[in-house]
């Protein structure tokens, strides 16, 4: 079971990167990165990304319903993943506490931050209605996902979105 998530991440890592090949622009290539993720993974019911804008996390491109579009450093999930630049998985919303509610249908939750150089740029979320729907396995493969796409970027410095949370306004 294991063995075929991995294999369905691998798969969607060769996908990414045709996606993404040649294109520098940021707002497309997370748009089509979260697309692809949400309509491969199965049981999701929103991703997205959420870029750093000084001490708070703004809402950018993403499948699901609408959603909080400003969550600040430190609060809830997602700002939890960006404050101590690490992945946090959560197997029951209900049981984190300060979680923000976006989706009232969202049962477990994995964020995965941006990290470069140290510093952290924005987060990768993905929701589930499932409890306990995302694994170690998961989060190996988004992690892997977003140096990926961090990793593409890199050829395209003057084209960024984001600015992480030491930036100035
Ligand atoms: N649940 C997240 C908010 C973002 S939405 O799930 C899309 C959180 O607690 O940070």
């Amino acid at each position: 079971m294991a063995a075929d998530k991995s294999g369905r991440y691998r798969d969607l890592s060769r996908q990414l990167a045709a996606l993404l090949a040649g294109e520098p622009a940021p707002i497309a290539n997370a748009a089509n990165t979260e697309a692809l993720i949400y309509h491969t993974l199965p049981d999701l019911n929103w991703a997205g990304f959420y870029f750093c804008d000084g001490p708070e996390l703004v809402l950018g491109p993403f499948q699901g319903k609408p959603a909080c579009a400003r969550i600040a450093i430190g609060k809830g999930v997602c700002g939890t993943a960006a404050a101590r630049a690490a992945t946090v998985l959560v197997p029951d919303v209900h049981d984190f506490p300060g979680h923000i509610t976006c989706d009232p249908d969202s049962r477990s939750e994995l964020a995965v931050p941006l990290v470069e150089a140290g510093r952290v740029l924005g987060v990768l979320d993905l929701d589930s209605p499932l409890r306990a729907r995302f694994d170690e396995v998961d989060q190996a493969g988004c992690e892997r996902l977003v140096a990926q796409f961090l990793e593409h970027h890199r050829h395209y410095p003057n084209c960024r979105l984001w600015r992480n949370s030491g930036d100035q306004k």
